[in-house]
């Protein structure tokens, strides 16, 4: 190929028109589930200011230390007549930007609790293979607000949990695994963290370096880390007995599970799951998919209560999750077969001179909500009837000499090969009968 080509930048992809019907069918299934749940749509701009995902990823996580796709810095207007630059990045992820918007709009001022879902493209600076892209989709919710009674808490993880199984089961996906643990409350959190430094310190040297690095700055990151090493000491620190979790805690994860199990999501518990992200607490849930490889998380979420406040916003309790798009489609590539896009009816011409009053049926047809094509060139029946197939139309509407000069048009069922003679100013009829499928 000429060196002037341009390839798809480095992680990401096209979605051809082949594939679109694909993403279409996830997205659809995706938003009609979340409405069943009540979950509104947000969309919030593709960049922000950097600094919206430092404070709230935190400034230590591998997606801000690594992986930010930064923009150049832009003037912008900090009201009292002043301009400042600001460092711009495109958002990694979608829980950062729902949290400034629901506090920019005083989200918490209009209703108690505000179910919120996105569906659209995250960016991260990593190094693609089968699964890890640098342009990502993801469907996520965010349940935020002041609302809920702190007792009913452990209900709303485990509908946003329920949530999120529900979702990949119905686009046909069943051999998941979902994880869940908890970080309890804040202060079991940090009683944790001691833990982990206390039960890690002997062990720094076997660490990656990454990990030796982690242990002075954030050491929950520790447990996430995939080297071989690093997972060989994790794996031993015992956290079973969960010692560090206060009595409220403990109960709220008590019935978080209990519920999940009555709701009938299957889960398995993974003491060792801490999740990547800083904002979390209480439960935390990861959900991997199988024959994934490397990257098979197809999806993860837990609470952040802490986040909204840290952001400048009021004292409300937040949960939500995300799931990757990609990685369903891989998970699911064997499964998910939606119908080819159809069209209702081409519009076969033979001659210059028909051209005209074919074109006028395709439009008139259009304007009755009858999907229909054309082909903007001239040629014989058998090349226009292969064009017709390839169209996956159902129906060919043939104008030859002799309909131009009878003023009817020949609608052939191209699966059946019945047909009919119309008028062709008779759209009302061409449409009845493409409705209907009389032939
Ligand atoms: P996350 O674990 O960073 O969480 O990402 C969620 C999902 O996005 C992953 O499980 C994976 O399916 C997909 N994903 C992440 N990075 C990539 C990538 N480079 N290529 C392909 N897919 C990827 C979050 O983003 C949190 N905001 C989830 C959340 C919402 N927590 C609370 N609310």
């Amino acid at each position: 190929m000429s060196d002037s080509i341009f390839s798809v930048p480095r992680g990401t992809n096209d979605v051809l028109p082949s594939e679109a019907p694909l993403w279409q069918f996830v997205e659809q299934k995706a938003r009609a589930i979340l409405a069943s749940y009540n979950y509104k749509e947000i969309r919030t701009p593709f960049f922000e200011e950097i600094d919206l995902f430092a404070r709230s990823m935190g400034q230590t996580s591998d997606v801000v230390q690594k992986q930010m796709l930064t923009l150049n810095s832009q003037k912008q207007n900090t009201g009292k007549d002043k301009e400042e630059s600001v460092e711009l990045a495109l958002r990694p992820e979608g829980t950062a930007s729902v949290v400034r918007s629901y506090i920019n709009n005083r989200f918490d001022k209009i209703e108690g609790l505000s179910k919120l879902f996105y569906i659209g493209p995250m960016f991260r600076g990593e190094r693609p293979q089968k699964g890890r892209l640098r342009q990502f989709h993801q469907i996520g919710a965010e349940a935020i607000g002041p609302g809920p009674d702190e007792a009913l808490l452990p209900y709303l993880d485990a509908e946003m949990i329920a949530l999120s199984t529900h979702i990949l089961k119905a686009l046909g996906l069943n051999q998941f695994i979902l994880k869940i643990n908890t970080l309890g409350s804040l202060e079991s959190k940090a009683k944790l963290y001691e833990y982990l430094k206390g039960q890690l310190t002997a062990h720094i040297t076997a660490l990656c370096p990454d990990c030796q690095n982690r242990f002075h700055k954030n050491v929950f990151r520790i447990l996430d880390c995939k080297n071989r090493e690093c997972k060989a000491v994790t794996s031993k620190i015992g956290l079973e007995g969960r010692a560090w979790l206060d009595e409220a805690s403990a109960a709220y994860y008590k019935k978080v599970k209990s519920l999940l199990t009555d709701m009938n999501v299957a889960f398995v518990e993974d003491t060792h799951l801490v999740r990547g992200l800083d904002y979390y607490m209480h439960t935390v849930f990861e959900i991997s998919g199988a024959s994934l490889g490397s990257q098979d998380a197809l999806g993860a979420g837990g609470r952040y209560n802490k986040l909204v406040t840290d952001l400048g916003g009021p004292q409300v309790s937040a949960i939500g999750f995300a799931l990757g798009i990609e990685r369903i489609l891989l998970a699911a590539a064997d499964t998910l077969k939606p119908e080819a896009s159809v069209l209702d009816v081409f519009v076969i011409v033979l001659d210059e001179a028909a051209f005209a009053a074919g074109f006028n049926l395709a439009t008139q047809l259009r304007n009755h909500g009858i999907r229909a094509d054309i082909n903007f060139k001239i040629a014989s029946m058998k090349s226009q009837m292969r064009s017709a197939d390839k169209s996956n139309a159902v129906y060919a509407a043939i104008l030859g000499a002799d309909e131009l000069k009878a003023g009817t048009i020949t609608l052939k069922n191209l699966k059946t090969g019945n047909q009919v003679s119309l008028p062709i100013s008779d759209e009302k009829a061409i449409k009845e009968a493409i409705l209907t499928r009389t032939d």
